[in-house]
């Protein structure tokens, strides 16, 4: 039976039967100066929080829904690259399990172009300096393809749904908060160029024809690299674009 042995995520954990939005939850925790390494923990979300302002599917007990309070010494500009660090994590967590996941820009878990695991980072900085970041994660572990609501059939999926078994929530629970904090400790002595060598290799963008529905404008293009910040870089008709925000699909060829 797996043990969490981390040196510090997860040490401390606050677990509710249902809240608003676990990243909500983090939020204030952090602003009242929870330790570094804090994570919030929900069977239930009432408002689970996406991407761009959309809402998350997080159904009772059937995945893992969670947020990881950050506290890097990094400067503000630095902080996307946690989310790709993140997503580094979880592909990692995700493959142990037997699933063979891709990440779609900047980070989706995907299976077969449908969607396993959502991350939502949220930042608080001053001045020049970070004081917490929050990486919310929620992963489609044992929901049933029936279970999600119509607009979500064709688009999300869960490792029950793709293995054909149930699977442990705790197990891979421990296995992720196991990879976070080996890849941020790694961030931390010798910077993000491995990580984002990892994020390269499991990427479903990269070489792809995709379109981009950014902030301001949409434009398509082939994703060719993502940059030291974790930009995408796409090669448009009118040239090299870099894409910062904003929301990507790959089409089909
Ligand atoms: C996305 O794909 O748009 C991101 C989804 C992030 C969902 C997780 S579930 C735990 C945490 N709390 C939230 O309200 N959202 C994140």
């Amino acid at each position: 039976c797996p043990r969490l042995t981390t040196d510090f995520i997860g040490h401390s954990i606050h677990y509710y039967t249902t809240v608003s939005s676990t990243n909500n939850e983090a939020k204030r925790l952090a602003n009242e100066g929870c330790p570094e390494g804090t994570i919030v923990l929900a069977e239930e979300q009432k408002v689970g929080r996406g991407r761009l302002a959309r809402g998350w599917f997080s159904p009772f007990a059937k995945g893992i829904w969670l947020s990881v309070v950050l506290r890097p010494k990094f400067p503000p500009q630095e902080a996307p690259k946690c989310t790709l660090l993140a997503a580094v994590a979880m592909a990692r967590a995700v493959r142990a399990t037997g699933v063979n996941c891709g990440i779609k820009w900047p980070n989706d878990i995907l299976y077969n172009g449908k969607k396993l695991v959502g991350i939502l980072t949220e930042m608080n900085a001053e001045m020049d300096a970070i004081n917490y970041v929050v990486i919310g994660m929620g992963i489609n572990v044992n929901t049933d393809a029936s279970e999600f609501p119509e607009e979500l059939r064709d688009i999300a999926t869960s490792l029950s749904s793709v293995l054909g078994r149930t699977v442990s929530r705790t197990d891979l629970l421990i296995a992720l908060l196991h990879e976070l904090e080996l890849l941020y400790t790694q961030a931390g002595e010798e910077g993000f160029s491995p990580i984002l060598a990892e994020w390269r290799k499991l990427s479903a963008t990269l070489g792809q024809p995709v379109d981009v529905f950014g902030i301001t404008r949409c434009f398509s293009g082939i994703a060719l690299d993502i940059d030291e910040d974790g930009a995408l870089i796409v090669q448009t008709e009118a040239g090299l674009e870099k894409v910062i925000a904003g929301d990507v699909s790959v089409r089909a060829k």
